[in-house]
């Protein structure tokens, strides 16, 4: 039988380092664009793909995440006593989004580590997962675009973007054969490529469908230098062993918000949609440029 995707994994127990100062002391997932934490966006991208059981891998310094997914007794009927009702209705949706669980990382050994300790949550089933800083801008969400292909084929399936050729060294870029408009039957992943060695400009995001060969493979990957395990790794291996994996090139506006400049780009363009703000912010910015 045809397996669904009911969970998704979300990875937040990274030190976000390309954003420090900033993230010294909030988790990098919190911070806001516009009126929302980025980590809100990836759970409402799993809600809008049909998942409603979200396990969040955690660490030292990220209990904002928790408290943000938790019920807030207190600030709903501050916020009813003063008549701001549609307010305290929008906070108090936040807590009911999905079921939410927890499980610590207890050292940011890596995504591929910190997806290992969620595996027991998981159990013997496909399964999402949601890097905390990359937010796709569409209609149809992105997670869904890739679960529509896992449907279809029923093997990981890995969100791809193109990106300029000169800066393919930045990313994990991908070989294949194309099968679909979108769909690709990845060949091989090249972690960092300089650009004449790159096998194309796709590279990957940090969205996927993982089947449970993958933790398989990822417990077998050893750390890199004792310290960091990549889940490309494991992809890699699955490959060279005549694994078939997919890559979907999605529809969307892909930003990277765990880098300084994504993160701009993000906070400009969701305040220029932003139903109260748009007009202001709109003047605001014809007015400096
Ligand atoms: P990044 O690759 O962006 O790493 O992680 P990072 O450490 O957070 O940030 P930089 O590169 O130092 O600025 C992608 C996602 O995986 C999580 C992060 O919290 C982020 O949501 N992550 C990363 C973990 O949960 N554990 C890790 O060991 C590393």
């Amino acid at each position: 039988m045809a397996a669904k995707i009911k969970k998704v994994i979300i990875p937040v127990a990274g030190f976000g380092t390309r954003f420090l100062p900033a993230t010294k002391a909030q988790p990098k997932e919190m911070l806001p664009i516009v009126d929302k934490p980025v980590i809100q966006y990836l759970v409402e991208e799993a809600v809008d793909s049909g998942i409603r059981e979200v396990i969040f891998v955690t660490g030292r310094g990220k209990r904002a995440i928790e408290d943000h997914f938790d019920h807030a007794g207190e600030l709903e009927f501050f916020l009813e006593k003063r008549g701001k009702h549609d307010l305290a209705r929008e906070i108090r949706k936040i807590s009911s989004l999905a079921h939410f669980a927890f499980v610590r990382q207890k050292e940011p050994l890596g995504v591929g580590d910190a997806l290992l300790q969620a595996r027991r949550l998981v159990g013997d089933e496909p399964v999402a997962v949601l890097f905390g800083d990359d937010i796709v801008y569409s209609s149809t969400p992105c997670l869904r675009q890739l679960i529509d292909v896992f449907e279809k084929y029923q093997e990981p399936v890995f969100a791809l973007e193109r990106v300029p050729m000169k800066s393919v060294q930045k990313y994990g870029v991908v070989g294949g054969k194309k099968i679909s408009p979108r769909t690709y039957e990845v060949s091989e992943i090249v972690e960092k490529p300089l650009p004449k060695q790159a096998p194309s400009n796709l590279s990957i995001v940090g969205k996927y469908i993982l089947t449970p060969q993958v933790f398989d493979e990822l417990e077998r990957v050893p750390y890199r230098k004792g310290k960091e395990l990549f889940l490309t790794e494991a992809f890699s291996r699955l490959l060279k062993k005549g694994e078939k994996i997919y890559g979907h090139e999605f529809f969307g506006i892909r930003y990277d918000c765990g880098d300084k400049l994504g993160f701009l780009k993000a906070v400009v363009d969701f305040g220029l949609r932003h139903s109260e703000l748009k007009k202001d912010f709109k003047r605001h910015l014809s007015q400096i440029s």
